[in-house]
């Protein structure tokens, strides 16, 4: 007997459209599933990927993450696909100005921005969620934050956009990024140059330690797409999420306005809910013996987060958004293990100041039905309007 199996491609439309009742359907299969499309295995479940990802010896990342070879190919030597002693020199070259002390010093800039954000969709009275207010905290602070020359907003979003198209598989989605993602490793390498960096940035510091030799030069552009790439369309995201779920719900906004200590908890809630990134993967570095069954070595794993994050036997009434959630930060959202998201601490600052910034200055907002953003790895909205009751 085999791992049990289901026919269902993730990455087609209607599942991208509503990936939630699959997730339940697999999950019911067991913790590990043959995903007959895609010719990749899947946890399903909470501990199975919490297991996997904490495993990264059994469980490794340098064959790639995304679902399927070229992808994979495509994203070897990056930090999110390269095991130690690469990923351990990598992400210790990036992660300096992202641990939790020094992020926390941005805070009153990012607050400020916030507040203005804010006050520029209240003037306005209605606004549309995503260009209006998810979009421009990540755009201007983030990318002033990586000290790069102006690229233009389009360019960014578009670059971040087709990046994670190709980290799924290479359905229309996936091929369209191609040009893409060529486009933006051009922009880069004829841009980024030290002269171009703004001082002092997170960019500038790299390209300063590979000159002073405290690092090898072949990995600064590995580093800088690091801090480019992901930093983007994630925390979009999860703001998004935060929106349409507290706007279906008057009274979580209200608790918001009487207790603004719940926001953090509120930004954990909503990207366990979200789960901007539905799911990278692994390889198996050996033969697994998992309930029974084996998974050969050299398979592909995917590590359905958005899946775990629904696991009912850890997170109760796990489709409801509930900002009281007292395990809401158990989440996978950001993954575990030695992979864990870099940039989370910058990403929960910027969706918390938001969410204090709209809760203080909107008394309560209506919202219209959201258009899903249809991109391969990325749960998100594309579009959500939104009108302000004062
Ligand atoms: C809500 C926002 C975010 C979410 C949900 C998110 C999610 C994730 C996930 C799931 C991983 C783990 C991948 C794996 O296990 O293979 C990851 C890794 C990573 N993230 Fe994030 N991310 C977010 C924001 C950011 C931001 C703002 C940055 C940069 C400023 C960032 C930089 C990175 C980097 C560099 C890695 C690779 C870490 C490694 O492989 O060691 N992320 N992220």
């Amino acid at each position: 007997m085999n791992f049990p199996s289901d026919p269902i491609d993730l990455y087609d439309d209607d599942v991208i459209l509503n990936p939630w009742p699959h997730y339940a359907r697999l999950r019911d299969l067991g913790p590990v599933v043959w995903m007959e499309a895609l010719g990749n295995y899947a946890f399903t479940q909470y501990d199975a990927v919490r297991n996997g990802l904490r495993d990264h010896e059994t469980y490794i990342s340098s064959l790639g993450a995304a679902a399927d070879e070229y992808g994979c190919t495509h994203q070897r030597g990056n930090t999110v696909a390269s095991d130690q002693p690469r990923h351990t020199e990598l992400r210790g070259a990036i992660l300096p100005p992202l641990l939790r002390d020094n992020v926390e010093t941005l805070r009153p800039h990012i607050q400020s921005v916030a507040d203005d954000i804010a006050a520029a969709c209240v003037r306005k009275g209605s606004f549309e969620a995503i260009t209006d207010l998810a979009q421009p905290l990540p755009l201007t602070v983030v990318r002033d934050l990586i000290g790069l020359p102006d690229f233009g907003r389009e360019n960014m979003l578009k670059w971040a956009s087709a990046a994670f198209d190709m980290q799924g598989i290479q359905n229309a989605r996936g091929q369209a990024a191609r040009p893409v993602i060529a486009q933006m490793k051009d922009f880069i390498a004829k841009e980024v140059r030290p002269e171009t960096l703004k001082l002092g940035s997170w960019s500038h510091r790299i390209t300063e330690m590979a000159a002073r030799g405290e690092i090898d030069p072949e990995i600064v552009p590995f580093a800088i797409r690091d801090y480019i790439n992901p930093s983007l369309d994630t925390t979009i995201s999860a703001i998004g999420h935060f929106i349409f779920h507290a706007g279906s719900n008057p009274d979580t906004w209200q608790k918001l306005r009487d207790d603004p200590s719940l926001a953090l908890n509120a930004a954990h809630e909503a990207i366990r809910i979200g789960t901007p990134i539905r799911s990278f993967s692994r390889h198996t570095s050996e033969n697994v013996e998992l309930e029974g069954h084996q998974i050969p070595k050299g398979a592909r794993v995917m590590m359905l987060y958005a899946s775990a994050n629904r696991d009912e036997s850890v997170f109760s009434q796990a489709d409801q958004f509930d900002i009281g959630r007292r395990n809401a930060r158990r989440h996978l959202a950001f993954g575990a293990g030695i992979h864990m998201c870099a940039g989370m601490h910058l990403a929960l600052l910027e969706i918390e100041c938001l969410i204090l910034s709209m809760t203080q200055q909107m008394a309560e907002i209506k919202i219209d039905k959201p258009t899903v953003a249809m991109n391969n790895s990325i749960c998100a909205f594309s579009k959500l309007n939104v009108r302000i009751l004062i």
